[in-house]
């Protein structure tokens, strides 16, 4: 198959923009050239000539050269009405941003079909890591049973350099941020939201379910303390944010973002710093274990590339499980295992939401408890209740909490 000639329209020329440009010129085999840039800040220095670039949007979305359009700018907003803009004129788009696409998910997919025009984003799940086209092709079936991962590369840095090197949070967080993993809005990274938003996308592609932002929920690491940090180090385990999905066996889903904390035997405890590690479980294979790069200016470059290349022999999503109707729902009606950090005088009214109490500890410092709890009445108390923080142990099979469910 003869490959098509790409002229690129760029969009964004911070860290990934420039890791993309870097990347391109030692790629020559792929016929792929970056017509023009636009970004935001006419007086900021430049790596490249100033001639390269343009600040008004519009000269790369009216220019009928360009066949290509790549969106790498950090404002979700903007870039949907660029996206959007382009998909209408006809372009093809490569984009890097999770929150444009998991807000927009539905629109995306619309404009994509009315305008005949592919919209990729690889980079925008796990960076370098191509997860999304296997989810989309290789996990073309509904035996995909759960997908369970670490998907955000600043904070897995920030948790690996604070737990196992003692840094201090907020010198781990300006790390990430100098070595270009963090998001302008360390809250989207740290409060669990972007990882949030990859799963929103992880879920279309493996489950064919299209959710909102707010049907799921995130707990990030912004309230982990000392006491956590303690009882993972007593007990030889990691926290790492984990987001996950899985079918229950009515063939709802389950979807959030949550600490958790992990043992030796399970192969996220040794997915450290920026890494990010992806479990995919299926009916027949068991497991597979994807692994790679979270974030940073060449890896999420180099999916970029890939969407650019694939683009280049009309490569497109074709989001089969949405068209087959496979999504079922999603359900919070499932049963974790978790520690709970709360304050002293909650204690008794917190204990009553919880299905079973396994230890619970108090000295004049801080208060906890270990027990299983449903999902919805974990999202309750995390919004009913300040002070807390929770960390997952592990997931509880529905059965042993409700008894109609048993046989
Ligand atoms: N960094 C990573 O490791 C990573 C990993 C995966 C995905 N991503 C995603 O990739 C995207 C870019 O991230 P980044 O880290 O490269 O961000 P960044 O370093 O902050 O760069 C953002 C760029 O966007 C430009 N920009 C912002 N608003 C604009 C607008 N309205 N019009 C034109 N240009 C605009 C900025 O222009 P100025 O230069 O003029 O300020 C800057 O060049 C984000 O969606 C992010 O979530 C990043």
């Amino acid at each position: 198959m003869s490959r098509k000639n790409l002229n690129i329209g760029l969009f964004g020329f911070g860290c990934v923009g420039f890791g993309l440009y870097e990347v391109l010129q030692k790629t020559p085999g792929l016929k792929a050239n970056i017509s023009r840039i636009c970004v935001k800040d006419k007086n900021k220095p430049r790596e490249i000539d100033k001639q390269h670039f343009t600040y008004d949007k519009n000269e790369i979305l009216n220019d009928a050269t360009i066949n290509v359009v790549v969106e790498l700018i950090d404002d979700a907003d903007a870039a949907f009405e660029i996206v959007a803009a382009a998909l209408k004129k006809g372009k093809a788009v490569v984009s890097a941003n999770k929150k444009m696409v998991a807000e927009h998910f539905e629109e995306l997919l619309q404009l994509q079909k009315q305008y005949n025009v592919p919209l990729l984003y690889e980079a925008a799940a796990c960076a370098s890591m191509p997860i999304i086209r296997n989810l989309e092709e290789y996990y073309d079936n509904d035996l995909l049973e759960s997908i369970e991962g670490i998907v955000n590369g600043s904070t897995n840095y920030i948790l690996t350099k604070t737990i196992q090197e003692n840094l201090i949070y907020e010198t781990a967080l300006k790390q990430a941020q100098d070595k270009g993993f963090a998001e302008s809005n360390p809250l989207l990274d740290v409060g669990g939201f972007d990882a949030k938003y990859k799963l929103l996308i992880l879920l279309a592609h493996a489950f064919g379910h299209i959710a909102k932002p707010d049907e799921i929920i995130n707990i990030g690491i912004d309230n982990i303390g000392e006491l956590e940090l303690k009882y993972a180090r007593e007990k030889g385990l990691k926290i790492k944010l984990v987001a996950q999905a899985y079918k229950n066996p009515d063939g709802k889903i389950t979807a959030f973002v949550l600490p958790k904390f992990v043992g030796p035997e399970n192969r996220l405890y040794h997915v450290d710093d920026v890494f990010n590690g992806v479990i995919t479980k299926t009916a027949f294979a068991d497991t597979h274990f994807f692994v790679g790069r979270g974030a940073g200016a060449h890896p999420t470059a180099s999916a970029v590339l890939s969407d650019i290349s694939a683009l280049s022999y009309d490569y497109k999503y074709e989001y089969k499980k949405i068209e087959r109707g496979e999504g079922s729902g999603l359900t919070h009606d499932v049963y974790l295992k978790v520690l709970l950090r709360h304050r002293h005088e909650d204690n008794i009214v917190l204990k009553d939401h919880f299905v079973t109490i396994e230890e619970s500890y108090t000295n004049n410092h801080s208060a906890y408890v270990t027990g299983v709890i449903s999902l919805t009445n974990l999202k309750q108390i995390g919004e009913l209740f300040g002070g807390t923080s929770f960390i997952l142990i592990e997931t509880v099979a529905a059965q042993h909490y409700q008894p109609e469910l048993v046989d």
